[in-house]
């Protein structure tokens, strides 16, 4: 309501409105290296554009006479309510998005500004206590690559119950970096990798395996990362993973409806549906399409779902296809790029008017409401 009778007041907002002028503006505002690394994805890119156009594939049908002037969007999950069912999806290079280098803090404002959670990476350019100190009053999640060192991954994990994180995502998919041909053409890993080492470099273990302080010797802190990044879990692995906490656990990167149950027998507490916004392999199926069978075999199990959001109408259709809550990746980077906290929170203020206006519009006013008989499949 607000950002709309603004503008119909000629109060327009500072930052586009529409994603792909987003888009295009961050592309001018980032240089070329850090655009690539963020926009880009696998191979040619398919998957990844499949992952947007996938929405395009179903429609809304609208419902009359349901007087939806009272809108409810908030959600329950892990037992925090949320204002509405959108989070950000946990990103590496935020610290380099952001004019100060700081862009994991500023993300982290935003989310205590909108109370829209951070799932906050373990590639951090600020160590994960001071993004945790912005979040205010907004839960945050905290987003575990599982390092081969069990130690230094218990530490990470430890480190984040301390600072107050709400939940642990840990990412499935990204052991091992996928072919990104536009990574490879500007070279730019040397360059990023100097600005998210930050929970690495503030861990005692990580600290302790290390001759000479990061601070004295950073090529060495970096080769040390290299050798202990990727650890390719198997199913074995999960009952580990699951000691290390008792803050809800979440497993990100499922997509194989047997995967999922596995997950859930194993007694993870949340499943988290996305195929790495096609960053991590070409000739997947788009992420929204993987959905419906994810949140079948979860059974009652929430269900968070990335890959592909750019819009309201978006987020309206995955809650619709059963997901509990939504999480989006680019657009955050894009808004962080062209104005830092506020550029974040323009981002998520404007997905969510939109879908709360979609919802009004069409009848659907609360997420309970917003089934798949909403929805019809356009061929
Ligand atoms: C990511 N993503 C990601 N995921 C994760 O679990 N840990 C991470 O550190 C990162 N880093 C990262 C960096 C960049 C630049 C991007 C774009 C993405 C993946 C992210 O969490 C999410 O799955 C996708 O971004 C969702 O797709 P969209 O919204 O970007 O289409």
């Amino acid at each position: 309501n607000e950002i709309y009778l603004n503008g119909l007041a000629g109060i327009l907002p500072r930052f586009p409105m529409v994603h792909a002028e987003l888009e295009a503006k961050a592309q001018a505002a980032l240089p070329p290296s850090v655009w690539s690394y963020v926009a880009g994805g696998a191979g040619d890119e398919h998957t990844q554009r499949a992952n947007t156009t996938a929405f395009q594939r179903w429609g809304l049908i609208p419902r009359m006479f349901v007087g939806a002037s009272q809108r409810d969007l908030s959600v329950d999950l892990f037992g925090m309510t949320l204002p509405a069912p959108l989070f950000m999806a946990p990103v590496g290079v935020l610290g380099i998005c952001a004019q100060d280098g700081h862009g994991d803090l500023a993300t982290a404002r935003a989310a205590a500004h909108t109370g829209v959670p951070m799932a906050a990476s373990t590639l951090s350019a600020d160590p994960m206590e001071e993004v945790a100190a912005e979040f205010g009053a907004t839960p945050g999640f905290f987003q575990l690559y599982t390092p081969t060192d069990r130690e230094l991954a218990q530490s990470l994990v430890h480190r984040a119950e301390r600072a107050g994180f709400k939940a642990i995502v840990v990412t499935l998919d990204t052991w091992v970096t996928g072919w990104r041909p536009r990574d490879l053409a500007t070279s730019n890993f040397p360059q990023l990798r100097g600005h998210c080492l930050a929970n690495y470099t503030s861990d005692p273990v990580f600290r302790a395996r290390l001759d000479r302080a990061p601070e004295e010797d950073p090529q060495a802190a970096a080769l040390m990362w290299t050798q202990i990044f990727g650890n390719p879990l198997t199913w074995a692995d999960l009952p580990w993973l699951r000691s290390l906490t008792e803050l809800p656990l979440i497993v990100k990167g499922l997509c194989h409806p047997d995967d999922v149950r596995r997950a859930k027998d194993l007694g993870v507490d949340g499943i988290y549906c996305s195929n790495h916004g096609g960053r991590q392999a070409n000739g997947g199926l788009p992420a929204l399409d993987a959905l419906p069978a994810v949140v079948e075999a979860a059974d009652g199990l929430p269900v968070l779902f990335d890959s592909g959001i750019r819009s309201g109408a978006d987020i309206v259709k995955a809650i619709a296809l059963g997901a509990t809550a939504v999480g989006v990746g680019r657009p955050v980077a894009y808004g962080l790029a062209l104005g830092g906290a506020d550029g974040v929170v323009h981002v998520l203020r404007s997905l969510l008017a939109e879908a709360d206006l979609i919802m009004a519009v069409d009848g659907y006013p609360t997420l309970a409401d917003l089934t798949p008989e909403a929805l019809q499949r356009v061929t």
